[in-house]
């Protein structure tokens, strides 16, 4: 496990991005990859974000910070996280290809 976190972060450091905001949003995706794989390619069986539409992402996220999906662990990890950290990160994700 430590081993893939430290690939990932090493990945993600290397992804050509450029504008601040992207590059934060590919910071706060960075913990995302700890369950749902780097750049959102799950290998793990937890669901892949990569290529999922951004409202799509969006909406689902905020189901498990109100309760409204149920969760195992994504209703504690949504709650830390405002609308526009989501935006972006869901953005980030829309933006990986399957
Ligand atoms: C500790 C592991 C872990 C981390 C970190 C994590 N997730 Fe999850 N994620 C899960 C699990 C497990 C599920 C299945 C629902 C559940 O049991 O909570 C899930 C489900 C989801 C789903 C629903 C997928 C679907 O199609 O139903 C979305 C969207 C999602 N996570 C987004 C994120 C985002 C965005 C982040 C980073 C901000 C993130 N997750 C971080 C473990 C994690």
């Amino acid at each position: 496990m430590r081993i893939s976190i430290v690939f990932a972060a090493a990945a993600l450091a290397a992804a050509p991005l450029t504008a601040g905001a992207q590059s934060a949003a590919a910071q706060w995706a960075g913990t995302c990859a700890m369950c749902h794989g780097t750049t959102g390619h799950s290998m793990g069986g937890n669901e892949p974000l990569a290529g999922m539409p951004q409202d799509e992402l969006v909406r689902k996220f905020k189901e498990f910070r109100s309760g409204a999906k149920p969760a195992t662990v994504m209703h504690q990890i949504s709650k830390g996280y405002t609308d526009n950290q989501i935006e972006q990160i869901a953005a980030y994700f829309a933006a990986q290809k399957k």
